[in-house]
Protein backbone atom coordinates (compact mmCIF):
# COMPACT_ATOMS: atom_id res chain seq x y z
CA UNK A 1 0.00 0.00 0.00
CA UNK A 2 1.05 3.31 -0.83
CA UNK A 3 2.52 5.61 2.12
CA UNK A 4 -0.55 7.74 3.59
CA UNK A 5 0.21 11.28 2.49
CA UNK A 6 -0.37 14.07 4.79
CA UNK A 7 -0.93 17.91 4.64
CA UNK A 8 -1.17 20.75 7.08
CA UNK A 9 -4.14 22.48 6.97
CA UNK A 10 -4.83 25.87 8.96
CA UNK A 11 -7.55 25.99 11.08
CA UNK A 12 -8.23 30.00 10.96
CA UNK A 13 -7.79 29.82 6.74
CA UNK A 14 -8.13 26.63 5.26
CA UNK A 15 -4.80 27.14 3.34
CA UNK A 16 -2.96 24.23 3.60
CA UNK A 17 0.74 23.35 3.44
CA UNK A 18 3.08 20.42 2.86
CA UNK A 19 4.89 20.65 6.04
CA UNK A 20 4.53 21.96 8.76
CA UNK A 21 5.21 25.46 9.97
CA UNK A 22 5.08 27.88 13.05
CA UNK A 23 2.95 30.50 10.93
CA UNK A 24 0.30 29.76 8.48
CA UNK A 25 1.83 31.08 4.93
CA UNK A 26 -1.86 32.25 4.04
CA UNK A 27 -3.20 34.25 7.14
CA UNK A 28 0.04 34.47 8.58
CA UNK A 29 -1.64 33.21 12.08
CA UNK A 30 0.61 31.25 14.29
CA UNK A 31 0.09 27.69 15.27
CA UNK A 32 -2.89 26.83 13.47
CA UNK A 33 -1.66 24.27 11.17
CA UNK A 34 -2.82 20.73 12.01
CA UNK A 35 -2.01 17.50 10.12
CA UNK A 36 -4.65 16.28 7.97
CA UNK A 37 -4.19 13.25 5.39
CA UNK A 38 -4.13 14.80 1.78
CA UNK A 39 -6.79 13.94 0.07
CA UNK A 40 -5.87 11.19 -3.01
CA UNK A 41 -5.10 13.79 -5.80
CA UNK A 42 -6.38 11.62 -9.14
CA UNK A 43 -10.45 11.97 -8.49
CA UNK A 44 -10.08 15.86 -7.46
CA UNK A 45 -8.98 16.55 -10.51
CA UNK A 46 -12.89 16.27 -11.87
CA UNK A 47 -14.49 16.16 -8.85
CA UNK A 48 -16.30 19.49 -9.30
CA UNK A 49 -16.47 19.39 -13.71
CA UNK A 50 -20.10 17.72 -13.17
CA UNK A 51 -20.78 20.75 -10.98
CA UNK A 52 -19.22 23.30 -13.25
CA UNK A 53 -21.79 24.23 -16.19
CA UNK A 54 -19.82 26.14 -19.55
CA UNK A 55 -22.21 29.56 -19.81
CA UNK A 56 -21.53 31.83 -22.68
CA UNK A 57 -19.85 35.34 -22.22
CA UNK A 58 -22.59 38.12 -22.12
CA UNK A 59 -22.67 41.96 -22.01
CA UNK A 60 -23.94 43.24 -18.36
CA UNK A 61 -26.56 44.76 -20.46
CA UNK A 62 -28.08 42.29 -21.79
CA UNK A 63 -28.52 40.64 -18.33
CA UNK A 64 -31.91 40.53 -17.30
CA UNK A 65 -31.36 42.24 -13.45
CA UNK A 66 -34.23 42.03 -11.44
CA UNK A 67 -34.65 42.64 -8.35
CA UNK A 68 -34.32 39.58 -6.41
CA UNK A 69 -37.63 37.70 -5.40
CA UNK A 70 -37.74 37.65 -1.15
CA UNK A 71 -39.93 35.11 0.32
CA UNK A 72 -40.79 36.20 3.59
CA UNK A 73 -40.47 33.84 6.47
CA UNK A 74 -42.97 35.21 8.89
CA UNK A 75 -40.83 36.49 11.03
CA UNK A 76 -40.16 39.93 11.04
CA UNK A 77 -36.90 40.13 12.99
CA UNK A 78 -35.51 37.50 11.02
CA UNK A 79 -36.77 38.95 7.74
CA UNK A 80 -34.53 42.42 8.46
CA UNK A 81 -31.26 40.64 9.35
CA UNK A 82 -32.19 38.70 6.04
CA UNK A 83 -32.97 41.83 4.42
CA UNK A 84 -36.24 40.78 3.32
CA UNK A 85 -36.29 37.54 3.49
CA UNK A 86 -35.27 34.08 2.01
CA UNK A 87 -34.08 34.74 -2.21
CA UNK A 88 -34.09 32.49 -4.11
CA UNK A 89 -30.78 29.91 -4.68
CA UNK A 90 -29.33 32.11 -1.93
CA UNK A 91 -27.41 30.75 1.23
CA UNK A 92 -27.18 31.88 4.52
CA UNK A 93 -24.93 30.58 7.22
CA UNK A 94 -26.28 31.15 10.72
CA UNK A 95 -23.86 30.53 13.73
CA UNK A 96 -24.14 30.76 17.49
CA UNK A 97 -23.46 29.30 20.62
CA UNK A 98 -25.21 26.14 21.54
CA UNK A 99 -28.38 25.87 23.01
CA UNK A 100 -29.02 29.79 21.98
CA UNK A 101 -31.54 28.89 19.56
CA UNK A 102 -30.54 28.22 16.19
CA UNK A 103 -32.59 25.00 15.49
CA UNK A 104 -35.65 26.73 17.33
CA UNK A 105 -35.80 30.03 15.06
CA UNK A 106 -35.28 27.66 11.51
CA UNK A 107 -37.73 25.29 12.76
CA UNK A 108 -40.37 28.60 13.28
CA UNK A 109 -39.34 29.53 10.12
CA UNK A 110 -39.69 26.44 8.18
CA UNK A 111 -42.99 25.79 10.11
CA UNK A 112 -44.33 29.35 8.54
CA UNK A 113 -42.51 28.83 4.82
CA UNK A 114 -44.59 25.86 5.01
CA UNK A 115 -47.59 26.97 5.98
CA UNK A 116 -47.70 29.73 3.55
CA UNK A 117 -47.42 27.15 1.06
CA UNK A 118 -43.35 27.13 0.48
CA UNK A 119 -41.88 23.29 0.19
CA UNK A 120 -39.45 22.83 2.70
CA UNK A 121 -37.13 20.25 3.71
CA UNK A 122 -35.39 20.36 7.36
CA UNK A 123 -32.02 18.21 7.50
CA UNK A 124 -30.67 17.14 10.75
CA UNK A 125 -27.67 15.74 11.93
CA UNK A 126 -27.68 16.47 15.45
CA UNK A 127 -30.74 15.27 16.74
CA UNK A 128 -33.09 12.38 15.63
CA UNK A 129 -36.54 12.63 13.91
CA UNK A 130 -38.36 11.94 16.87
CA UNK A 131 -36.39 15.05 18.71
CA UNK A 132 -36.77 17.67 16.02
CA UNK A 133 -40.51 16.54 16.39
CA UNK A 134 -40.30 16.95 20.28
CA UNK A 135 -39.43 20.16 19.80
CA UNK A 136 -42.21 21.03 16.94
CA UNK A 137 -44.82 19.46 19.59
CA UNK A 138 -43.29 22.38 22.28
CA UNK A 139 -43.21 25.06 19.70
CA UNK A 140 -47.06 24.40 19.74
CA UNK A 141 -46.61 23.98 15.66
CA UNK A 142 -49.00 21.06 15.62
CA UNK A 143 -49.94 19.33 12.67
CA UNK A 144 -46.68 20.61 11.48
CA UNK A 145 -46.21 19.62 7.45
CA UNK A 146 -42.12 20.41 7.51
CA UNK A 147 -40.22 17.58 6.11
CA UNK A 148 -37.04 16.02 8.03
CA UNK A 149 -34.50 13.86 7.03
CA UNK A 150 -31.90 12.53 9.54
CA UNK A 151 -29.13 12.52 6.99
CA UNK A 152 -25.45 13.48 7.55
CA UNK A 153 -24.01 12.07 4.54
CA UNK A 154 -23.83 15.18 1.57
CA UNK A 155 -24.31 12.82 -1.19
CA UNK A 156 -27.66 11.75 0.18
CA UNK A 157 -28.61 14.85 1.19
CA UNK A 158 -27.61 16.15 -2.19
CA UNK A 159 -29.84 13.27 -3.68
CA UNK A 160 -33.10 14.29 -1.66
CA UNK A 161 -32.20 17.62 -2.60
CA UNK A 162 -32.60 16.78 -5.83
CA UNK A 163 -35.31 14.91 -4.99
CA UNK A 164 -37.70 16.86 -3.21
CA UNK A 165 -36.98 20.22 -4.65
CA UNK A 166 -37.59 22.20 -1.86
CA UNK A 167 -37.88 25.81 -1.84
CA UNK A 168 -35.89 26.13 1.31
CA UNK A 169 -34.13 23.57 3.34
CA UNK A 170 -31.83 23.61 6.69
CA UNK A 171 -29.36 22.06 7.26
CA UNK A 172 -28.28 21.73 11.11
CA UNK A 173 -25.56 21.42 11.11
CA UNK A 174 -23.02 22.05 8.48
CA UNK A 175 -20.27 20.45 10.49
CA UNK A 176 -22.37 17.37 10.78
CA UNK A 177 -22.39 16.60 7.18
CA UNK A 178 -19.59 14.39 5.43
CA UNK A 179 -18.57 13.62 2.19
CA UNK A 180 -17.64 9.95 1.34
CA UNK A 181 -15.07 11.87 -1.19
CA UNK A 182 -12.89 13.09 1.92
CA UNK A 183 -11.16 10.89 4.39
CA UNK A 184 -11.16 13.16 7.39
CA UNK A 185 -13.83 12.81 9.84
CA UNK A 186 -16.61 15.06 9.99
CA UNK A 187 -16.25 18.85 11.18
CA UNK A 188 -13.01 19.12 9.77
CA UNK A 189 -11.82 21.87 7.75
CA UNK A 190 -11.57 19.46 4.40
CA UNK A 191 -15.36 18.08 5.38
CA UNK A 192 -16.87 21.61 6.21
CA UNK A 193 -15.68 22.86 3.50
CA UNK A 194 -16.34 20.76 0.57
CA UNK A 195 -19.72 20.19 1.99
CA UNK A 196 -20.58 23.73 2.04
CA UNK A 197 -19.15 24.08 -1.72
CA UNK A 198 -21.61 21.24 -2.92
CA UNK A 199 -24.55 22.59 -1.29
CA UNK A 200 -23.84 25.80 -2.45
CA UNK A 201 -23.19 24.93 -5.99
CA UNK A 202 -26.64 22.68 -5.31
CA UNK A 203 -28.61 25.82 -4.48
CA UNK A 204 -27.38 28.32 -7.21
CA UNK A 205 -28.18 25.31 -9.73
CA UNK A 206 -31.31 24.67 -8.65
CA UNK A 207 -32.84 27.57 -7.14
CA UNK A 208 -33.77 26.17 -3.24
CA UNK A 209 -32.81 28.39 -0.52
CA UNK A 210 -30.03 26.86 1.48
CA UNK A 211 -29.94 27.54 5.18
CA UNK A 212 -26.65 26.00 7.41
CA UNK A 213 -26.26 26.07 10.78
CA UNK A 214 -22.66 26.32 11.79
CA UNK A 215 -21.53 26.10 15.52
CA UNK A 216 -19.04 28.98 16.83
CA UNK A 217 -15.98 27.99 19.06
CA UNK A 218 -14.92 29.41 22.23
CA UNK A 219 -12.97 32.21 20.53
CA UNK A 220 -16.48 33.36 18.50
CA UNK A 221 -15.28 32.03 15.10
CA UNK A 222 -17.35 29.99 13.17
CA UNK A 223 -15.37 26.84 13.88
CA UNK A 224 -12.89 26.12 11.72
CA UNK A 225 -14.06 27.37 8.17
CA UNK A 226 -13.62 30.78 8.29
CA UNK A 227 -13.37 30.00 4.08
CA UNK A 228 -17.55 29.37 4.48
CA UNK A 229 -18.16 33.30 5.03
CA UNK A 230 -16.80 34.09 1.68
CA UNK A 231 -18.69 31.03 0.02
CA UNK A 232 -22.28 31.92 1.40
CA UNK A 233 -24.76 35.21 0.41
CA UNK A 234 -25.11 36.11 4.17
CA UNK A 235 -23.74 35.34 7.30
CA UNK A 236 -25.97 35.98 10.53
CA UNK A 237 -24.68 35.37 14.17
CA UNK A 238 -26.46 35.08 17.00
CA UNK A 239 -25.64 37.44 20.26
CA UNK A 240 -25.82 37.84 23.51
CA UNK A 241 -25.91 35.80 26.51
CA UNK A 242 -27.75 32.16 27.08
CA UNK A 243 -28.57 33.38 30.83
CA UNK A 244 -30.90 36.38 29.57
CA UNK A 245 -34.07 35.35 27.39
CA UNK A 246 -33.11 38.14 24.27
CA UNK A 247 -31.05 37.05 22.01
CA UNK A 248 -29.65 39.02 19.26
CA UNK A 249 -29.06 37.85 15.31
CA UNK A 250 -26.70 40.15 13.60
CA UNK A 251 -26.16 40.15 9.83
CA UNK A 252 -22.12 39.86 9.07
CA UNK A 253 -22.40 40.21 5.32
CA UNK A 254 -25.50 39.99 3.00
CA UNK A 255 -25.28 39.86 -0.58
CA UNK A 256 -28.86 40.65 -0.65
CA UNK A 257 -29.04 43.32 2.32
CA UNK A 258 -27.78 45.36 4.75
CA UNK A 259 -24.82 44.58 7.17
CA UNK A 260 -25.10 45.06 11.27
CA UNK A 261 -28.94 44.89 10.93
CA UNK A 262 -30.13 43.36 14.15
CA UNK A 263 -32.32 41.51 15.07
CA UNK A 264 -34.20 40.85 18.27
CA UNK A 265 -35.51 37.89 19.67
CA UNK A 266 -36.79 37.17 23.14
CA UNK A 267 -36.73 33.00 24.12
CA UNK A 268 -40.03 32.12 25.58
CA UNK A 269 -41.89 28.82 27.00
CA UNK A 270 -42.95 28.60 23.21
CA UNK A 271 -39.68 29.20 20.80
CA UNK A 272 -38.39 32.60 19.72
CA UNK A 273 -40.73 36.11 19.80
CA UNK A 274 -39.73 38.71 17.66
CA UNK A 275 -38.66 41.86 19.76
CA UNK A 276 -39.99 44.67 17.30
CA UNK A 277 -39.12 47.83 19.91
CA UNK A 278 -36.13 46.74 21.23
CA UNK A 279 -34.61 50.45 22.09
CA UNK A 280 -35.00 50.29 26.09
CA UNK A 281 -34.25 46.02 26.41
CA UNK A 282 -30.72 46.67 27.35
CA UNK A 283 -30.70 49.21 30.24
CA UNK A 284 -30.65 47.78 33.86
CA UNK A 285 -33.32 49.13 36.22
CA UNK A 286 -31.82 51.32 38.77
CA UNK A 287 -34.15 52.78 40.60
CA UNK A 288 -32.11 56.07 41.77
CA UNK A 289 -29.07 56.43 39.00
CA UNK A 290 -25.36 54.05 40.85
CA UNK A 291 -21.87 55.01 39.82
CA UNK A 292 -20.31 53.45 37.13
CA UNK A 293 -23.11 53.32 34.87
CA UNK A 294 -23.78 55.49 31.54
CA UNK A 295 -26.31 54.80 28.97
CA UNK A 296 -24.94 55.45 25.47
CA UNK A 297 -27.04 55.53 21.99
CA UNK A 298 -26.08 52.68 19.65
CA UNK A 299 -27.14 52.79 16.12
CA UNK A 300 -26.29 49.50 14.54
CA UNK A 301 -27.79 48.64 11.26
CA UNK A 302 -31.11 51.09 10.92
CA UNK A 303 -32.38 50.88 14.23
CA UNK A 304 -30.88 52.98 18.00
CA UNK A 305 -31.21 51.20 20.98
CA UNK A 306 -29.92 52.15 23.90
CA UNK A 307 -27.45 50.15 26.03
CA UNK A 308 -26.37 50.90 29.26
CA UNK A 309 -22.76 50.89 29.84
CA UNK A 310 -21.10 49.76 33.35
CA UNK A 311 -17.73 50.37 34.34
CA UNK A 312 -16.16 49.03 37.77
CA UNK A 313 -12.95 50.43 38.87
CA UNK A 314 -11.28 48.83 41.89
CA UNK A 315 -7.90 49.10 43.36
CA UNK A 316 -5.45 46.53 41.65
CA UNK A 317 -2.46 44.45 42.49
CA UNK A 318 1.21 45.22 40.96
CA UNK A 319 -0.27 44.23 37.39
CA UNK A 320 -3.82 45.94 37.58
CA UNK A 321 -6.28 44.06 35.35
CA UNK A 322 -8.63 45.04 31.81
CA UNK A 323 -11.42 43.21 31.45
CA UNK A 324 -14.24 43.68 29.03
CA UNK A 325 -17.39 42.24 28.36
CA UNK A 326 -19.13 43.19 24.97
CA UNK A 327 -16.41 45.86 24.20
CA UNK A 328 -13.31 45.79 22.56
CA UNK A 329 -10.64 45.37 25.01
CA UNK A 330 -7.50 47.16 23.27
CA UNK A 331 -9.48 49.74 22.75
CA UNK A 332 -10.77 49.88 26.33
CA UNK A 333 -6.62 50.23 26.93
CA UNK A 334 -6.66 53.14 24.46
CA UNK A 335 -9.04 55.09 25.94
CA UNK A 336 -7.35 54.76 30.13
CA UNK A 337 -4.63 56.58 28.15
CA UNK A 338 -6.69 58.69 26.43
CA UNK A 339 -8.79 59.44 29.58
CA UNK A 340 -4.72 59.91 31.95
CA UNK A 341 -3.14 61.89 29.06
CA UNK A 342 -5.68 64.67 28.01
CA UNK A 343 -8.04 64.06 31.22
CA UNK A 344 -5.92 64.08 33.97
CA UNK A 345 -7.63 60.59 35.26
CA UNK A 346 -5.43 58.02 36.68
CA UNK A 347 -6.51 54.18 36.70
CA UNK A 348 -3.15 52.79 36.33
CA UNK A 349 -3.37 51.05 39.68
CA UNK A 350 -6.61 50.56 39.16
CA UNK A 351 -8.09 47.43 37.75
CA UNK A 352 -10.79 48.61 35.51
CA UNK A 353 -13.78 46.38 34.46
CA UNK A 354 -16.23 47.26 31.90
CA UNK A 355 -19.55 45.72 30.67
CA UNK A 356 -22.35 46.24 28.06
CA UNK A 357 -25.76 45.31 29.60
CA UNK A 358 -27.52 42.47 28.07
CA UNK A 359 -24.42 40.57 26.32
CA UNK A 360 -25.04 42.88 23.88
CA UNK A 361 -21.66 43.31 21.30
CA UNK A 362 -20.67 46.75 20.94
CA UNK A 363 -18.31 47.40 17.91
CA UNK A 364 -19.12 51.03 17.19
CA UNK A 365 -16.52 53.76 18.45
CA UNK A 366 -19.53 56.18 19.23
CA UNK A 367 -19.51 54.33 22.50
CA UNK A 368 -16.06 56.09 23.50
CA UNK A 369 -17.53 58.35 25.63
CA UNK A 370 -19.51 56.78 27.82
CA UNK A 371 -17.27 54.21 28.29
CA UNK A 372 -15.06 56.62 29.85
CA UNK A 373 -17.53 58.75 31.53
CA UNK A 374 -18.55 55.67 33.10
CA UNK A 375 -15.07 54.53 34.53
CA UNK A 376 -14.83 58.20 35.54
CA UNK A 377 -17.98 58.40 37.25
CA UNK A 378 -16.85 54.64 39.13
CA UNK A 379 -13.80 56.15 40.20
CA UNK A 380 -15.19 58.82 41.74
CA UNK A 381 -17.50 56.92 42.92
CA UNK A 382 -20.43 59.58 41.83
CA UNK A 383 -23.27 58.50 39.77
CA UNK A 384 -24.06 60.41 36.37
CA UNK A 385 -27.33 62.37 36.92
CA UNK A 386 -30.77 60.65 36.49
CA UNK A 387 -31.66 60.80 32.45
CA UNK A 388 -28.05 60.95 31.15
CA UNK A 389 -27.08 59.60 28.05
CA UNK A 390 -23.76 60.01 26.16
CA UNK A 391 -22.07 59.13 23.01
CA UNK A 392 -19.65 59.95 20.78
CA UNK A 393 -15.80 58.61 19.56
CA UNK A 394 -12.52 60.20 21.25
CA UNK A 395 -9.52 60.08 19.28
CA UNK A 396 -6.08 59.88 20.67
CA UNK A 397 -5.28 63.86 20.31
CA UNK A 398 -8.27 63.82 23.21
CA UNK A 399 -11.24 65.29 20.31
CA UNK A 400 -14.24 64.08 20.52
CA UNK A 401 -15.48 63.00 16.85
CA UNK A 402 -18.82 63.06 15.91
CA UNK A 403 -21.03 59.73 15.76
CA UNK A 404 -23.15 59.11 12.36
CA UNK A 405 -26.57 59.53 12.41
CA UNK A 406 -26.51 61.59 15.90
CA UNK A 407 -29.93 63.01 15.14
CA UNK A 408 -31.51 59.91 15.11
CA UNK A 409 -29.87 58.79 18.35
CA UNK A 410 -30.42 61.66 20.07
CA UNK A 411 -34.54 61.26 19.14
CA UNK A 412 -34.68 58.08 20.28
CA UNK A 413 -33.17 58.96 23.79
CA UNK A 414 -35.69 61.87 24.04
CA UNK A 415 -38.54 59.87 23.10
CA UNK A 416 -37.66 57.07 25.57
CA UNK A 417 -37.75 60.09 28.44
CA UNK A 418 -34.01 60.75 28.44
CA UNK A 419 -33.17 64.63 29.55
CA UNK A 420 -30.17 65.37 29.66
CA UNK A 421 -27.27 64.43 26.67
CA UNK A 422 -23.28 65.22 26.13
CA UNK A 423 -22.43 64.61 22.46
CA UNK A 424 -19.63 65.52 20.08
CA UNK A 425 -20.13 69.40 18.67
CA UNK A 426 -21.42 68.50 15.51
CA UNK A 427 -23.64 66.13 16.19
CA UNK A 428 -25.14 69.01 18.02
CA UNK A 429 -29.31 69.75 16.33
CA UNK A 430 -29.47 72.75 14.21
CA UNK A 431 -32.85 74.29 15.18
CA UNK A 432 -35.12 73.95 17.93
CA UNK A 433 -36.63 70.54 16.76
CA UNK A 434 -39.64 69.62 18.58
CA UNK A 435 -38.63 65.95 18.38
CA UNK A 436 -35.88 67.02 20.89
CA UNK A 437 -38.36 68.55 23.17
CA UNK A 438 -37.26 67.94 27.11
CA UNK A 439 -33.83 66.97 26.39
CA UNK A 440 -30.80 69.16 27.05
CA UNK A 441 -27.96 68.72 24.85
CA UNK A 442 -24.24 69.68 25.91
CA UNK A 443 -22.12 69.98 22.90
CA UNK A 444 -18.28 68.78 23.53
CA UNK A 445 -15.17 68.96 21.48
CA UNK A 446 -12.94 67.85 23.69
CA UNK A 447 -12.71 64.92 26.45
CA UNK A 448 -11.63 67.66 28.99
CA UNK A 449 -14.81 69.60 27.84
CA UNK A 450 -16.99 66.29 28.67
CA UNK A 451 -15.74 66.17 32.02
CA UNK A 452 -16.28 69.32 32.90
CA UNK A 453 -19.37 69.35 31.80
CA UNK A 454 -20.53 66.29 33.55
CA UNK A 455 -18.77 67.86 36.73
CA UNK A 456 -21.19 71.04 36.58
CA UNK A 457 -24.31 69.05 35.84
CA UNK A 458 -25.03 68.78 39.38
P1 LIG B 1 -31.75 25.18 20.36
O1 LIG B 1 -32.61 25.76 19.31
O2 LIG B 1 -31.75 23.71 20.52
O3 LIG B 1 -30.28 25.71 20.25
P2 LIG B 1 -29.14 25.45 19.17
O4 LIG B 1 -29.75 24.76 18.02
O5 LIG B 1 -28.67 26.84 18.86
O6 LIG B 1 -28.09 24.67 19.85
O7 LIG B 1 -32.13 25.95 21.71
C1 LIG B 1 -32.56 25.31 22.75
C2 LIG B 1 -32.61 26.14 23.97
O8 LIG B 1 -33.73 26.98 24.01
C3 LIG B 1 -32.74 25.18 25.10
O9 LIG B 1 -31.80 25.50 26.09
C4 LIG B 1 -34.15 25.33 25.58
C5 LIG B 1 -34.58 26.65 25.07
N1 LIG B 1 -35.97 26.66 24.59
C6 LIG B 1 -36.91 27.48 25.19
O10 LIG B 1 -36.62 28.19 26.15
N2 LIG B 1 -38.20 27.51 24.72
C7 LIG B 1 -38.59 26.73 23.66
O11 LIG B 1 -39.76 26.77 23.25
C8 LIG B 1 -37.61 25.88 23.05
C9 LIG B 1 -37.95 25.00 21.89
C10 LIG B 1 -36.32 25.88 23.53
MG1 LIG C 1 -29.36 22.84 17.36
Amino acid sequence: MAKEKTQYTCNECGGSSPKWLGKCPHCNAWNTLIESVAESTAPAKNRFASLAKTAEVTTLADIDATDVQRTPTGHDELDRVLGGGIVEGGVVLIGGDPGIGKSTLLLQALDSLQRSGQKTLYVTGEESGAQVAMRSRRLGLDGSQVSVLAEIQLEKILATLDHVRPAIAVIDSIQTVYSEQLTSAPGSVAQVRECAAHLTRAAKASGTAIVLVGHVTKEGALAGPRVLEHMVDTVLYFEGDTHSSFRLIRAIKNRFGAVNEIGVFAMTERGLKGVSNPSAIFLSQHSEPVPGSCVMVTLEGTRPMLVEIQALVDSGGPSPRRLSVGLDRDRLAMLLAVLHRHAGVACMDQDVFVNAVGGVRISEPAADLAVMLAITSSLRGKALPKGFIAFGEVGLAGEVRPAPRGQERLKEAAKLGFSVAVVPKANMPKKNDKAFEGLTIHPVERIEDAMTQVRNLD
